[in-house]
């Protein structure tokens, strides 16, 4: 079954922003970043199509259940049997005749890449890094590792460049490849984020994550490369096969650009808000931004969206409402945080999170709820998260359906008419107007 909702919600974002110049590429990223790795990354990892192919991928998986990825695993194993075969073999030449029962369990992480005939490139590059080459040859560590080798292959799409990328930037490439943690096959089925080798001082230091997928494909990382090859045992760990290689993200802002097709209304508010400005000014130590997608913002209604999006006054609460979508200083995944406020993000179960975010004091509630496997985020009880975990340079990504309003004053409506009813400008202006000052200087609101 295919569908295509980023063509649809595109379409429906022109229509609701009436008046506007909601084209194609609107050029208001949070935060721009243009580093080496970005540049890298907007080239090579993100191939666009590759992602929404996956994407697509993980909606058809929703629609076709759990069995087809269990047995796509069992596909990939027996791809992968071959391939340890040849790699125990080549570790072990020297055995010609009726080679024993080997185990890759003998050899290190190090020791098995070196030797497979699949992965040379990737290998040949870990030599040049002595670090990574002693992390991924270490018997010692307090944990095990589990390396995410690209395949020769993944090498194909690199860019042929005269600038060689930096010996810093390649680093932090080969520790982005290198999960801290054993993670075989099975444990990763039930895995959202895996934490790296790679730690990122935009997070505070903390390990950067792999977001983990599951589409008919198999399982995928950080939506765009496939695990080929499953569970090869070292003795510091497992090794698995991927198709392409995973760059460190860049900057939030820079990976919203990338997909006009899901958030242009959301640039489009950035613009129009100018929201560059103001979150420039805002000191974070990670972050986690919900961002909603087109058809988030079509659901307001054409009324809504009309005095957001065309009205002076409308503007500053669009400006208000981007800010409650924001989280600073604590970066919430599915299934870890990096909490860098003190304590502030109050966790009152590992179910719930209280966040205040950058509307002045407004905070919002997430609730996660697994069930058959799968997760389910939802934001102040009505907003779920649609994709989740996307992983950048300075904080999380996750997508919503729907808006986040703060929730009325006085909260005796009931869930149903949360729900059912239609938002009018009054209330939306009612329920934000407490963040709003309609004094001469918009910009220095609430912070
Ligand atoms: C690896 O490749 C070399 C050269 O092509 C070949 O001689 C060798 O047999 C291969 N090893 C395995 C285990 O396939
Ligand atoms: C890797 O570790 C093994 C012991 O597990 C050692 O024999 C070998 O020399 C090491 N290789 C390198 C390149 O450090
Ligand atoms: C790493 O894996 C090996 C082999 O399975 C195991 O013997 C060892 O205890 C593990 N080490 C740690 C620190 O978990
Ligand atoms: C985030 O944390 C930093 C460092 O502690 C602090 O300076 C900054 O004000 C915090 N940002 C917000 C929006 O709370």
């Amino acid at each position: 079954m295919k569908f295509t909702p980023f063509l649809a919600s595109g379409a429906a974002a022109m229509l609701i922003v009436p008046g506007s110049s909601a084209n194609d590429e609107p050029q208001a990223p949070i935060s721009l970043d243009h580093g080496e790795a970005s540049n890298f990354w907007d080239r090579l990892a993100p191939a666009a199509d590759a992602i929404e192919s996956a994407i697509e991928d993980s909606i058809d998986f929703l629609t076709s259940g759990f069995e087809t990825v269990k047995e796509t695993v069992g596909e990939l194993q027996e791809e992968f049997q071959t391939q340890l075969d040849d790699a125990v073999q080549a570790v072990d030449d020297h055995h010609h005749h009726h080679p024993p029962k080997h185990d890759t369990r003998d050899h290190t992480i190090y020791e098995l890449i070196s030797k497979s005939n699949y992965t040379k490139i990737f290998a040949k590059i870990v030599d040049e890094h002595p670090d990574v080459v002693k992390l991924l040859n270490s018997t010692h560590a307090s944990h095990n590792l589990t390396l995410f080798v690209p395949i020769d292959e993944a090498f194909e799409h690199i860019p042929d460049d005269h600038e060689k990328p930096s010996k810093e930037f390649v680093e932090a490439l080969l520790q982005y490849h290198v999960g801290i943690g054993e993670y075989p096959a099975k444990r990763i089925l039930s895995t959202d984020t895996i934490p790296t080798a790679y730690n990122e001082e935009w997070l505070g230091g903390e390990p950067q994550r792999l977001r983990v997928g599951l589409g008919l494909g198999g399982v995928n990382l950080n939506f765009y490369s496939r695990v080929v090859a499953v569970d090869i045992g070292a003795k510091n760990g497992v090794v698995h096969g991927i198709r392409s290689i995973l760059v460190p993200p860049p900057m939030i802002g820079r990976i919203l650009t990338l997909f006009p097709g899901e958030f242009s209304t959301l640039l489009l508010a950035y613009e129009k808000t100018e929201f560059v400005k103001f979150i420039h000014g805002v000191k974070m130590v990670g972050s986690t931004v919900f961002a909603p997608s087109n058809r988030a913002f079509s659901s307001l209604g054409p009324r809504v969206n009309a005095f957001l999006f065309n009205t002076e006054t409308g503007l500053k609460y669009l400006k208000a409402l981007l800010k409650y979508h924001i989280v600073a200083n604590v970066t919430l995944y599915t299934d870890a945080v990096y909490d860098k406020t003190d304590g502030e993000a109050k966790e009152q179960s590992r179910e719930h999170f209280d966040l205040k975010t950058l509307l002045g004091d407004a905070h919002i509630g997430v609730d996660t709820a697994t069930f058959a496997g799968f997760t389910v985020i939802k934001v102040n009880g009505f907003a779920n998260v649609v994709r989740r975990d996307a992983p950048g340079k300075n904080g999380v990504i996750h997508v919503l359906d729907k808006v986040l309003i703060p929730p009325r004053k006085h909260g005796e409506e009931s869930l149903f008419e949360e729900i059912f009813e239609e938002l009018t400008v009054e209330d939306l202006m009612e329920r934000l107007d407490e963040f709003v000052e309609d004094g001469e200087n918009p910009n220095e609101l609430e912070l």
